[in-house]
């Protein structure tokens, strides 16, 4: 993949995902997101795992460098038809100059050329920046989505837990109804994340992708019970079984869940939490 040339005008170079090494995006990242609503503290492999797990394309995706220093940052990702602006975000002391318009405006000219229908993003509601960005260049909202929070029962069920593969549940999914999930809960994503993250589920009930390497916390992606199941409690018993496994721990799903299940959530004794996000789109056929 060529470099893009300088322009002769500004001494920013924008560099390809593809042609740097993962400390290097890394460290990128994280000073471009400085200041970010939550910490950001991106390691390699982390990154790494993102480009795998999302499609995040190499090659779309670029660290813009002026006189050295990572300035610029935007990741996209893309299946099929669909694109997703993965990460936007430029260093503090180049905000309000451009920059994120400018990296806003390739991304969306870039998937106009490759023909994308749709180039898709979240953000959070509370983002005042990026949501007059997004909104500006005529991003619409598709959903809310949000994250919840369960402080461990204290007298746990402890019903047997089988521990599988993410792959596992990620097939269960695909043959039910996941359209209408965010990029990062749609099964292809679910299919490609890397221990510690697994399924678990009892026989015969629901299943919940968990990652219990953590001290802290418990982190939960999502609950999901097969369509003719419904309705019959396995949800419950399964929280129950996760919270004999959480030992203590809160169990906690990010900012990812349609706000259409809040109730449901509520209902298993999880709490909002208080950021949201905004799934935003931008129809492209009609540029
Ligand atoms: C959001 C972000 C990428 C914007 O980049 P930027 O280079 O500062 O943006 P630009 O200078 O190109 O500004 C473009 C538009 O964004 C909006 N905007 C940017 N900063 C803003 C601010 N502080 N307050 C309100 N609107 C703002 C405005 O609509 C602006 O257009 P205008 O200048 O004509 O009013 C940048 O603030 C950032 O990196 N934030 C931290 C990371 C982040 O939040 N990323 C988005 C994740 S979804």
């Amino acid at each position: 993949v060529p470099r893009t040339p300088p322009d002769p005008h500004s001494p920013d170079t924008w560099i390809p995902l593809v042609e740097l090494e993962w400390p290097e995006a890394a460290a990128a990242f994280n000073a471009c997101y400085a200041g970010y609503l939550l910490p950001v503290q991106l390691q390699p492999d982390d990154l790494r795992h993102r480009v795998v797990a999302e499609a995040i394309g190499t090659d779309l995706s670029h660290v813009v460098f002026s006189h050295g220093a990572p300035v610029g940052v935007v990741l996209v990702a893309r299946r099929g038809r669909a694109a997703r602006l993965a990460a936007l975000g430029v260093a503090p002391h180049r905000r309000r100059s451009g920059l994120g318009r400018t990296m806003l405006a390739r991304a969306v000219a870039e998937a106009v050329l490759r023909q994308d229908l749709t180039l898709e993003l979240e953000v959070f509601e509370s983002n005042g920046a990026a949501l007059s960005l997004y909104e500006g260049v005529g991003f619409r909202s598709v959903d809310r989505l949000l994250g919840f929070e369960r402080i461990a029962d204290p007298i746990p069920d402890d019903q047997p837990l089988r521990h599988d593969e993410p792959a596992r549940l990620a097939a269960e999914m695909a043959t039910g109804d996941a359209a209408l999930l965010p990029w990062q809960l749609s099964p292809e994503t679910l299919a490609r994340l890397p221990p510690p993250w697994t399924t678990v589920s009892q026989v015969g009930g629901s299943s919940a992708l968990i990652d219990l390497s953590r001290k802290d916390v418990v982190q939960l992606r999502l609950i999901h019970t097969p369509p003719g199941r419904r309705g019959c409690g396995l949800a419950r018993q399964l929280m129950g079984a996760l919270a004999a496994e959480a030992a203590g721990r809160p169990i906690r799903a990010p900012q990812l869940i349609p706000a259409r299940y809040e109730d449901f959530a509520h209902r298993l004794g999880f709490e909002t939490m208080t950021l949201s996000q905004r799934r935003m789109s931008l129809t492209l056929e009609l540029q």
